[in-house]
């Protein structure tokens, strides 16, 4: 009995914490109540459907079992006398046959309605396309149209009512099954190895919003951040510019370039304009920016990157990048280098 009228608590309770969520933007937290993108706005409206109707039928069969239970309790002048038998009634069946059933039929529709709407959505002349790769642990992050390739972090202009700007985004695996999942934009869709999945979003206000692989992928899957950051259109093309422009040749970072270029890094890691072509590892043209590092497991700064760069295994157990075993003498100006890439 006591869970029964526990689950009214929780939903007051996740409604306070939605009505107390920030809506300016910065969305620190991650809140399903507090949609700021049309995708995330359909399924909002039908939780809010799905929430209503279910309290309503919570209410209703709670109120007549408390009704039940009090009005007909045992009273000590009923002691020796059996209670009227009722068998079966057919109205009270077919009640509750019948509700349920136009209940469930007015679900299917509005939830069809709402499937049809976003995955049939046809991406306006100005949209922007990204291709997003999950690896085990981080995200890979593609511009085709712009010839940009970053990781963890999302950027993309906002959409504004006189201007729409919906992101389409082609959903690719490496290795083994992800979810992208940005809860205030849309809603969760795989990322299947061999297979492509497609989804949309149109963030609706500039801001940081934070997601995570919603697909349980191995060891690290919680060290699987996203961030998705919303520029107005200026902030954006001057990200995209600085995005394109080659790495800067920091006079000071050379020692550390050699050691880059010297050790196996190369293998794993993209530097635009230079030998290091590997796609297993993020690409690292402009690393230092992107605020977190390790696909959010800690904020990208000198000391940490020093720390990851040292022995990424105790940051990120398990984690892909091995321990290179380096000295002080070469882990200081490499840090040096990868802190020049800007
Ligand atoms: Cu990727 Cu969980």
């Amino acid at each position: 009995m006591s869970y029964v009228f526990q689950i009214p608590l929780v939903l007051c309770w996740s409604l306070a914490a939605a009505l107390a969520a920030p809506g300016d933007g910065s969305a620190s937290v991650t809140n399903i109540f507090a949609p700021l993108s049309t995708p995330a706005e359909a399924i909002y409206e039908n939780a809010l459907l799905v929430l209503v109707i279910c309290a309503g039928i919570f209410l209703t069969v709670g109120g007549l079992l408390a009704y039940t239970i009090i009005r007909f309790r045992r009273r000590p002048a009923d002691a020796d006398r059996e209670p009227p038998q009722v068998y079966g009634s057919n109205q009270i069946e077919l009640a509750w046959t019948v509700v349920p059933i136009l209940i469930v039929f007015v679900l299917i529709l509005v939830t069809a309605r709402a499937i049809y709407d976003v995955q049939g959505a046809v991406p306006p002349p100005d949209a922007l396309n990204v291709t997003v790769v999950g690896h085990q642990w981080w995200w890979e992050i593609r511009y085709p149209e712009l010839g940009i390739v970053t990781a963890n972090e999302l950027h993309v202009p906002v959409s504004e009512p006189t201007k729409r700007r919906p992101t389409f985004l082609r959903l690719e695996s490496a290795d083994v099954a992800h979810s992208f999942w940005v809860p205030q934009l849309a809603g969760k869709t795989d990322l299947i190895p061999n297979r492509t999945n497609r989804m949309w979003i149109e963030p609706k206000q500039p801001g940081t919003y934070l997601g995570n692989c919603a697909e349980y992928c191995g060891t690290q899957h919680a060290h699987m951040l996203l961030r998705v950051i919303v520029h107005s259109p200026d902030e954006f093309a001057q990200w995209v510019a600085a995005q394109r422009q080659p790495p800067v040749e920091d006079p000071q970072a050379r020692v550390g370039r050699e050691v880059f270029f010297s050790t196996s890094c190369v293998n794993c890691h993209t530097i635009n304009g230079t030998q290091a072509r590997g796609t297993f590892g993020p690409d690292l043209t402009h690393l230092m920016s992107r605020d977190t590092l390790a696909a959010g497991a800690a904020p990208n700064t000198h000391a940490t990157l020093r720390a990851w760069v040292r022995d990424p295994q105790t940051l990120k157990e398990g984690c892909l990048m091995p321990d290179m075993q380096m000295t002080d003498r070469e882990l200081d100006p490499l840090v040096t280098y990868l802190l020049s890439l800007k």
